[in-house]
């Protein structure tokens, strides 16, 4: 082992001193980063701010710069009015566009009542129900839209240190009933539609939230996505699901995703005629390309429509390689294995700068990544499938089973 003196060369203190001050800057810099990573801390282009950047009626307003308003003993008064206590006017802030499209933030906000402190201070006490987050839906039978809305609770919840488990759920929307409202109940605490609330109740915490559009999953411009382990942990274990761990080289479970015409999406079965666009042309064909590319395998093929949300995260739990076309369906690639493969595939004139979801999705979540577009205009036909010649699927199966399993 080197001596001090060696690094000086047995000459100066000050030279000494030089070493130590480095050694003390190292740790300190060193003890930053262990810090600063320790939690995977989320970058602040994430949630924008995430301080208060307003507060009004004594605190029983904080705005979180555009992403959400937190209203304090605050109560329900019917539709998207609610009434917060507040002895001087009420504050006014601006939400800005996003996606193209105004902030419901705006409108919950310009419809807020105020009502005396007074009558608050004695509902307290008394009729105070913990946190309910307020939520407009969009696409509330999409997937990969829905997934983005319960991102987005997951996340500001670790913003205001509650149990995600427990919060409620009020939707501000009329949206028609989906299957996936049930999973709303199993990872939230209740769920309610607005018409149904007690409006007496005083609320000891009402989140407006914000959209699944501005969710920071659905930009996919960030180098990284908060919170991203810990919400798959979150589902999974709200579903009582354990993920593997390991490949089994000797019985390599590939999943298969087949798109089907809409049966549950209400606004396309009359706009697009109920046509899903890109599916498989030769579904069968493919199954067997990739037993031929993988014969040590198990070969699962599913439609997500006709399965429970708890038998497609067992599968995904236990998927090494997921495969589909560019769909909500493979949002599911959150919670396939650490060590798995997502194969997209894409019809021909689908811009890969637009439909980067899923590509996103594996690089947040260092995943192995392969792709391939057709770009054969005989290879795609009328009911919006895609034929995806067998050699293009052996081929890349192949290339995947190797950098799994050699
Ligand atoms: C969060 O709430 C759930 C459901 O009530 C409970 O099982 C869990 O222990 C809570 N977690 C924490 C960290 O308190
Ligand atoms: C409340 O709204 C939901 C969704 O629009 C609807 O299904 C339900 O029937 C309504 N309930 C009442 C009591 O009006």
């Amino acid at each position: 082992m080197r001596s001090r003196s060696s690094i000086c060369g047995g000459r100066s203190t000050r030279c000494q001193a030089s070493v130590a001050c480095f050694i003390i800057i190292a740790v300190v810099l060193a003890t930053f980063l262990y810090f600063r990573f320790r939690h995977h801390a989320p970058p602040l282009s994430a949630i924008h701010k995430r301080r208060v950047s307003m507060r009004g009626c004594d605190g029983n307003i904080e705005v979180y710069a555009q992403d959400f308003v937190v209203l304090h003993y605050a109560k329900h008064v019917h539709g998207d009015h609610f009434a917060v206590p507040c002895s001087g006017p009420l504050p006014w802030y601006r939400f800005i566009y996003q996606w193209g499209r105004p902030s419901p933030l705006q409108t919950w906000i310009q419809h807020l009542h105020a009502y005396q402190p007074s009558i608050a201070e004695s509902n307290k006490a008394k009729h105070a129900t913990d946190s309910v987050y307020v939520i407009q839906r969009i696409e509330a039978h999409n997937l990969y839209h829905t997934l983005c809305e319960w991102m987005n609770v997951f996340i500001v919840s670790q913003i205001l240190k509650l149990n995600t488990s427990n919060v409620d759920i009020m939707f501000i929307d009329d949206r028609p009933y989906n299957s996936l409202e049930s999973v709303w109940r199993t990872l939230f605490g209740n769920v309610y539609s607005h018409n149904a609330t007690d409006k007496g109740i005083v609320h000891r915490r009402i989140v407006w939230n914000m959209i699944g559009y501005i969710s920071p999953a659905n930009n996919h411009d960030l180098p990284e996505l908060p919170y991203i382990e810990e919400f798959q942990t979150f589902v999974l274990d709200a579903y009582g699901i354990k993920k593997r761990y390991h490949i089994d080289c000797k019985n390599v479970q590939v999943s298969i995703i087949y798109r089907r015409d809409y049966i549950t999406h209400p606004e396309r079965i009359t706009k697009m005629k109920g046509l899903v666009q890109r599916k498989f042309r030769n579904e069968l064909e493919i199954l067997s390309s990739v037993k031929v590319a993988i014969p040590l395998s198990t070969v699962t093929t599913l439609v997500l429509e006709e399965m429970s949300m708890r038998e497609q995260l067992s599968v995904m739990a236990n998927t090494d390689i997921l495969i589909g076309m560019h769909g909500a369906g493979l949002t599911h690639v959150l919670f396939v294995p650490d060590h798995a493969v997502l194969f997209e595939l894409f019809p021909n004139h689908h811009s890969q700068e637009i439909y980067k979801h899923f590509r996103t999705f594996s690089k947040w979540r260092f995943l192995k990544y392969i792709m391939w577009q057709n770009d054969n205009d005989a290879l795609e036909f009328d009911d919006l499938s895609t034929y995806v010649p067998p050699e293009v699927i052996i081929e890349k199966c192949r290339y995947i089973r190797r950098y799994l399993c050699s």
